[in-house]
């Protein structure tokens, strides 16, 4: 990792900044001297990580915005903030993302993991693309997560109204969605300057594993648990992918832990990416300008 990367001038938005791997990766990117800008859901967490970011950073230009991943009106109006507030934006890292444990139905009325994970992340990027493709070269970082690799979606219940409600099945979908959205992102913005790449960050101990989990997610912690990294750690890979200079002209790739790897072949498949990117667009009433 290039630890010592200036990032002096750059503005980078990170989503989900209060906790885990999304504040250490603001962490990391303010103490490479880079605007920040942590997007949260809770104000008052929000507050306290921005204070622990600029304390531990020394840097003052760390700023927060608040919303809500599955609410499109909240994304909606995160983008107007940011489209508004900033002249530039070199860095999307669309971090923020939770399992569901069980169904239930965002504001808009769609699947939650599906929303926050997959929809929210999607809106955010086409609303400011606009101000990415001005700031050129720009990155857009998606992280995503290697349950995408057993993942099975069914485009006709993407929502889980006819299947049983499954949290890992519906984990996985919606970062494999996220993966083949990335792909078709960065095929759609070839040759611009703008790059697309979405990541699985490792094993990390960060509270995405809940107080109390599901029996399955109880077995796999138990499993892992000696070998699970760090929220430091588990940022490395979202840092090396927003500021190292070896990746600045990469696009469309997915990375385990800053490898290159190859994501699934589901994800990989340019008529289901395409299925994906029709699908997407109609849920969230946007379209790549
Ligand atoms: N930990 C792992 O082993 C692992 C493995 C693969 C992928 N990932 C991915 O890594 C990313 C970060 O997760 P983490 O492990 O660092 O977990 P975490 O500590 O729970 O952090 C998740 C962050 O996302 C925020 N968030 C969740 N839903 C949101 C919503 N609807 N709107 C706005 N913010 C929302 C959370 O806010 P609150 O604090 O308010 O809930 C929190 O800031 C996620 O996308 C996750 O899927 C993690």
């Amino acid at each position: 990792m290039n630890e010592h990367a200036n990032m002096n001038g750059k503005i980078c938005v990170v989503t989900g900044a209060n906790s885990g791997i999304g504040k250490e990766t603001a962490l990391g990117l303010a103490q490479m001297d880079a605007h920040v800008v942590m997007v949260c859901r809770n104000a008052e967490k929000g507050k306290a990580a921005l204070e622990d970011v600029r304390r531990e950073s020394g840097n003052s230009q760390v700023d927060l915005l608040i919303a809500d991943m599955s609410s499109q009106a909240s994304v909606r109006a995160l983008a107007k903030q940011i489209i508004a507030k900033y002249p530039r934006l070199d860095v999307l890292i669309n971090n923020a993302g939770g399992a569901a444990r069980e169904r239930k139905l965002s504001a808009d009325g769609i699947e939650m993991t599906l929303a926050a994970n997959h929809l929210g992340p999607a809106l955010l990027t086409l609303l400011v693309l606009d101000l990415l493709r001005a700031s050129t070269p720009s990155r857009i970082i998606n992280v995503s997560s290697e349950a995408q690799r057993r993942a099975r979606p069914d485009m006709n219940d993407l929502q889980f109204e006819r299947r049983k409600f499954n949290t890992f099945a519906a984990y996985g979908q919606s970062k494999l969605l996220m993966n083949a959205f990335t792909f078709e992102l960065a095929r759609r913005l070839e040759g611009t300057g703008v790059t697309a790449n979405c990541l699985h960050p490792g094993v990390v101990a960060t509270n995405i594993w809940g107080a109390d989990p599901p029996f399955i997610f109880k077995m796999i912690i138990a499993v892992v648990k000696p070998f699970m990294l760090s929220s430091k750690q588990g940022a490395e890979a979202s840092l090396y992918l927003a500021t190292s200079p070896d990746v600045a002209q990469t696009s469309g790739q997915y990375f385990v832990k800053s490898k290159p790897a190859q994501s699934s072949p589901l994800s990989r498949d340019p008529r289901i990416a395409a299925e994906i990117w029709g699908w997407t667009e109609t849920m969230i009433g946007q379209r790549l300008a």
